[in-house]
């Protein structure tokens, strides 16, 4: 048996994409668990870009299965664009990618509710992507959502969609003073029954397949969307998702086990970085922040949006580490802090005069919590041609020990570049 989970250990965006489709060179199978359209994971193939936000980032390789778990709420219109858009490249995925029948799907008006809260949450609002993600989650959650298999009934569509959308209009004429006409109804209804029948082909009991993967000694990677810090029961709640991307997600969002799950790999960038609003200790609003956001490319993969830029907060990746067990880690990004003269670490906060080494539970707490860095010393060579751990400048192999030694965690990857080949593997994964 042979199972792992990839996991963001920060906010998000960490190099999900790219480790995933690494390691599903030697991998059989390849789950998504949770999340929607939210997440934009990045591949790089040769001179290639894709951004994947529902796929999972292993669908480039031949001969591998690529399942969507009933974890995650499906946008089919983005779903379908994605399968286009890598038909155009060549790449059908008819036969290698499947979606669970029981995955929520996400409504137009998921997406409508999702702008006019954040709208009417001003100052407070959470920074959502706007995908109709939390809206879909509410409706699961209020067991009056609608799953996939529900699509391809027409009859079973309509009486289902009938309740919500009076459901819907009511609260969206009444709040937000937006009518959902009947026109518009009509046109969900049919629209989302031809999305039945184009997806037909790829629904399927997800839990029963990955689960006999497993029994066949299969090679399982389940790929986790956004990060830890985002987790809705353990994430900067209520600035979060509305999802479990922990290790433990992937049991729950797929179907499978705890007892067949044999090791988590946490994704963690060499710096911190969020989207959207919330507390963030170690952000920087300075120069440097600026010039890491630039030099790393920190814009969002699905909004485009400027990532808030900081140090790396060993406080936060020590909490996921502890959330999901991971054992090791992919450090990814390193590239980006060459050339800097220090750099800082974040290695305790300090609140009230008082030091705390465990990421605070209570929001209140963490928005006063002031970091308290150690300083290392910076290096100056280009590193990302390096294939050898060994001819790393001595400074960075001091930067990554010392990541170890603070979050109880090996760094198994080192992830030095954007492309696949710009990867150092220290210890075997698989
Ligand atoms: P994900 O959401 O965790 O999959 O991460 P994203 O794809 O949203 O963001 C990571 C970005 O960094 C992408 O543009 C990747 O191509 C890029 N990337 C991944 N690893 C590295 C690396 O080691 N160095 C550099 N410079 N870029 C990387
Ligand atoms: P990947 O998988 C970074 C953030 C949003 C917002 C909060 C809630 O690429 O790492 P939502 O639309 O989910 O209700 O927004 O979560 N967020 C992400 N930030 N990477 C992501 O995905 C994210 N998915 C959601 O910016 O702060
Ligand atoms: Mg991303």
């Amino acid at each position: 048996m042979s199972t792992i989970v990839v996991v963001g250990s920060q906010w998000g965006d960490e190099g999900k994409g790219k480790i995933t489709d690494l390691l599903s060179e030697e991998s059989n199978v390849i789950v998504r668990y949770q999340g929607g359209s939210n997440a934009g994971h990045t591949v790089v193939d040769g001179e290639r870009q894709y951004v994947f936000h529902l796929i999972p980032s292993g669908i480039l390789h031949q001969g591998k299965k690529c399942y969507i778990g009933s974890g995650v709420v499906i946008d089919p219109s983005s779903l379908l664009q994605e399968i286009e858009d890598l038909r155009k490249q060549g790449i059908e995925v008819e036969g290698k990618l499947f979606i669970d029948a029981k995955a929520h799907v996400v409504f137009p008006y998921h997406k409508t509710l999702d702008e006019k809260k954040e709208e009417k949450r001003g100052q407070n609002k959470i920074g959502t992507t706007k995908r109709g993600i939390g809206p879909a989650y509410i409706d699961k959650n209020a067991r009056c959502g609608i799953r996939m298999s529900d699509l391809i009934y027409k009859d079973i569509l309509e009486k289902k969609l009938k309740r919500n959308f009076e459901e819907k209009n009511e609260n969206l004429l009444k709040i937000y003073n937006y009518d959902l006409t009947l026109q518009e109804q009509a046109t969900i209804l049919n629209e989302y029954g031809q999305y039945g029948q184009a997806l037909k082909p790829y629904i399927r009991d997800v839990s029963l397949l990955v689960n006999q993967a497993i029994d066949e000694n299969k090679k399982v990677l389940f790929e986790g969307a956004q990060g830890s810090l985002l987790d809705i029961d353990h994430g900067t709640y209520p600035y979060v998702t509305s999802s479990s991307p922990i290790a433990g997600g992937a049991c729950t969002g797929i179907g499978v086990g705890p007892t067949k799950i044999n090791k988590v790999l946490g994704i963690t960038k060499a710096y911190t970085t969020r989207v959207g609003e919330g507390p963030f200790p170690t952000e920087m609003l300075d120069k440097t922040g600026n010039d890491i956001r630039t030099k790393g490319g920190e814009f969002g993969a699905t909004t485009g949006r400027p990532r808030r830029c900081g140090w790396f907060d060993a406080v936060v990746v020590k909490y996921a580490v502890r959330l999901s067990g991971m054992e090791s880690m992919a450090l990814t990004k390193i590239d980006v802090l060459s050339g800097l003269e220090k750099i800082k670490i974040c290695t305790s906060y300090q609140y009230h005069g008082e030091k705390i080494n465990d990421f605070p539970t209570d929001l209140e707490i963490l928005k006063k919590c002031i970091p308290v860095y150690e300083e290392l010393d910076g290096w100056k060579e280009d590193i990302s041609k390096i294939n050898d751990f060994q001819d790393f400048p001595l400074a960075l192999k001091k930067y990554i020990e010392k990541i170890e030694t603070l979050t109880n965690a090996k760094i198994a990857i080192v992830s030095v570049g954007p492309k696949r080949k710009q990867t150092i593997i220290r210890e075997k994964i698989f």
